[in-house]
């Protein structure tokens, strides 16, 4: 069932040629090669413009979409990132139109293509799962939707023969899928979709079957495409540091919504939820509680012990507080009397090459973790040591709690 479900997808993706070469509307990418694109990266970007409004889809009493609101300028390189389970593909599948939405709105460049079947949409997809013609070689795959929209076969050659240079392809033409490895029968489906100038790509989890060298080698060199070929990359992945090395923005979902629409930087070092927090990497949280004050900075009371947060919401009654793991200073347990610092003893000792990792167990009883970069210089900190754990304050955050559970509370009992 599953297989004739991408089938039909597929074949669906293949007929939106049809119909998007012929649309007058699509008349400029007539003209664009598929690497030139000064102007879609430019001021005047036009076209690949998606808006959800409200979007909802429920399976029976299930929401798998619930209430999604967002807004993907053109020529964005956009990832939606979650557990799984979380809303993904579904989202995915209805800007699509593979799947009706129960409710809400999708607009493409203004559009209302809600209840617009997917050929008619100027929106391709690229399946984790590839979805090749078996029995067609390579050339003949990329130049499947070309032929099915009865584009000339001169025009046909040409926009093949580019797009497998687009993904450096073009010795394998002859190949059929079945021999060519994973990351060349990925490359291959990226081309059979840019080959029809889409003003959109989706791409659900296109790098999931790949060995992690590849997957990190791909995603160079996927970013590096996007940004050559300049149209809006909606980027489905559970893979956080994927999502970090990759897009412009981030939409991290949970339980079918949206907890923080962010650029890498900002989500990593300015996360706006506990969730957000606790997805992305190691986050120290620490259980606190507000110390009404009135003087700069938000005063918070972790255990015994008073500290400065720089950043995040003010707090008020029990909240939490979090600080990344490199921003984590340790010092020896007689630098006392300073501001930020709690004392503790490290427990375990973990060399990663590049840095040490050190986890300490504070007084309060939180178990934090500390990074130190390997500088060569001897790290005096080993097991049984008593410490200084310094918090600075432009490093502490508060952050609002949304009650959703968190990944490390499901990893921790799965
Ligand atoms: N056709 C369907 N009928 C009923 N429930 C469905 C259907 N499709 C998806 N769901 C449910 O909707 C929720 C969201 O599924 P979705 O495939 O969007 O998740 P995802 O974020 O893509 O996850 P993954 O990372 O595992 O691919 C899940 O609980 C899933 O079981
Ligand atoms: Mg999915």
């Amino acid at each position: 069932m599953w297989i004739s479900r991408k089938t039909t997808e597929q074949q669906k993706a293949g007929h939106a040629v049809t119909d998007a070469v012929a649309a007058p509307t699509l008349g400029r990418y007539g003209a664009m090669a598929i690497n030139d694109n000064a102007t879609r990266r430019g001021v005047d970007v036009s076209g690949g413009d998606v808006e959800l409004v409200d979007l909802v889809k429920a399976f029976g009493p299930m929401r798998a979409v619930d209430e999604i609101n967002l807004h993907i300028p053109g020529g964005e390189f956009f990832s939606l990132l979650g557990s799984s389970g979380c809303g993904k593909t579904t989202t995915l599948r209805m800007i699509a139109g593979f799947e009706k939405p129960t409710s809400g709105q999708i607009l493409l460049d203004g559009v209302d293509m809600t209840v617009t079947p997917p050929h008619r949409r100027h929106v391709n997809t690229v399946f984790q799962s590839y979805a090749l013609f078996p029995h067609l070689n390579v050339f003949d795959n990329v130049a499947f939707g070309l032929r099915r929209a009865r584009v000339d076969a001169k025009d046909v050659s040409r926009r093949v023969s580019e797009a497998l240079d687009l993904v450096q392809l073009t010795q394998f033409a002859k190949r059929k899928p079945a021999q060519m490895s994973g990351g060349q029968q990925q490359r291959v489906a990226l081309a059979r979709a840019l080959v029809l100038k889409p003003s959109v790509l989706l791409l659900d989890e296109p790098l999931g079957a790949l060995d992690a060298r590849l997957r990190k080698q791909l995603q160079v060199e996927l970013k590096t495409l996007q940004q050559q070929v300049g149209i809006t990359f909606i980027y489905v992945t559970h893979d956080q540091e994927e999502a970090l090395t990759m897009s412009d923005r981030i939409a991290i979902m949970s339980n079918g919504h949206i907890e923080q629409i962010a650029s890498p930087q900002d989500m990593y070092e300015a996360p706006a939820t506990v969730f957000v927090a606790d997805f992305l990497g190691v986050s120290n949280l620490m259980e606190a509680t507000a110390i009404p004050s009135g003087g700069s900075g938000n005063r918070i009371k972790v255990g015994p012990f008073e500290l400065t947060a720089g950043h995040g919401q003010s707090p008020s009654g029990n909240t939490k507080a979090t600080i990344r793991p490199e921003r984590v200073k340790l010092e020896p347990a007689d630098a006392v009397g300073r501001e930020n610092r709690i004392p503790g003893r490290v427990e375990r000792w973990v060399y990663l090459g590049n840095a040490v990792q050190l986890i300490v167990k504070l007084a309060t009883g939180h178990s934090i973790q500390a990074l130190m970069h390997n500088d060569g210089a001897e790290i005096p900190y080993t097991p049984g040591t008593a410490v200084q754990v310094h918090m600075p304050s432009n490093a502490l955050r508060i952050l609002t709690d949304t009650g959703v559970r968190l990944a490390s509370e499901i990893a921790a009992t799965e």
